[in-house]
């Protein structure tokens, strides 16, 4: 074989291998806001939905925007090295490297509000795996007051620039509910995930994030209805949310021990046989059925 030709099968090979890698992976854009009263579960299911995605050969990116920042943790990510999560809300550097000012400054400052992050997830992204990637972001400042902060205007720059990444699906844990995003959320989530324990006041608020989702034009709204004991459960729940047509559908999960046992990590539940996971399977196979 003359060397041009050897040159040629080369690149053919390389090319029929990066396409065999293509089809292998799941390129799809699907992102997915998880939603909920403070202790509902959102932590918790974010982190196995993250890796059931993974299992199935997506890529993922975990966003934490919950205050308490502890998803790295039910990833997996050791507890000992906590101190090397800064959210990129608190980094005051890349703050006013992108806004113009650093928190506390925003008064009489021109602020940038539409500043480029395109950077965000190669600069904070931590790997929790070799298909999920973390970006804590870290929690939004009374979101209620509109405040024109510098840290707001991040926050909001970075989920807007969130809808435009391509080839990747996207679970964000948030407990500032889909409110304070607003149109950023709405043009780039087609499916929220409201997360809702048993109770009068969880349900409130579910229903109160449900209105907003459907508000903003999010497609798919569903309910998970988390640390389910027995029917009166079910039927509770029921009941509260009877006249409602938000939710696509309504998930039960039930409350494990298990879970309880392991948290914050919820890796080692998912080999064994853990009714919580299963109960998630369920949701996650409606969510990616939606995944054409
Ligand atoms: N199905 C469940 N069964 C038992 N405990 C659960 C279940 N789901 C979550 N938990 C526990 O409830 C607590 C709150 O869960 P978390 O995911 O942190 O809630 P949130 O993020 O909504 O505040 C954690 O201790 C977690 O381990
Ligand atoms: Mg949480």
């Amino acid at each position: 074989m003359s060397a041009s030709s050897e040159e040629r099968r080369k690149q053919l090979f390389e090319v029929a291998n990066e396409l065999k890698k293509k089809s292998l992976e799941k390129n799809h854009d699907f992102r997915v806001v998880i939603t909920g009263k403070g202790g509902a579960g959102k932590t918790t299911l974010t982190a196995v939905l993250s890796h059931l995605f993974a299992q199935h050969k997506y890529n993922v990116l975990a966003v934490d925007e919950d205050p308490q920042q502890n998803l790295a943790f039910s990833l997996g990510f050791p507890i000992e090295k906590a101190d090397q999560i800064v959210p990129v809300s608190k980094n005051l550097d890349y703050i006013e490297e992108k806004t113009g000012a650093r928190p506390g400054e925003g008064w009489g400052v021109m602020l940038n509000l539409n500043p480029d992050v395109s950077d965000v997830v190669k600069r904070f992204g931590m790997k929790i795996n070799s298909k999920i990637n973390l970006l804590v972001i870290g929690s939004v400042i009374q979101a209620a007051t509109g405040c024109l902060c510098p840290e707001n205007a991040l926050l909001d720059a970075i989920v807007g620039y969130i809808k435009l990444r391509e080839g990747e699906v996207i679970l964000m844990d948030t407990q500032a509910g889909v409110e304070h995003f607003g149109r950023a959320l709405a043009e780039g989530f087609q499916n929220a995930v409201i997360v809702t324990e048993p109770s009068f006041n969880a349900v409130q608020v579910a229903l109160h994030s449900a209105k907003l989702s459907q508000q903003l034009g999010i497609e798919r709204i569903y309910l998970a209805v988390n640390k389910v004991r027995d029917d009166a459960d079910r039927e509770k729940v029921l009941r509260f949310i009877e006249g409602q047509n938000y939710f696509q559908s309504i998930h039960y999960l039930p409350f494990d021990e298990q879970v309880y046992k392991n948290e914050p990590d919820i890796g080692p539940l998912l080999e064994g046989s853990s009714p919580y996971i299963s109960a998630v399977k369920g949701l996650f196979l409606e969510l990616t059925s939606k995944d054409k």
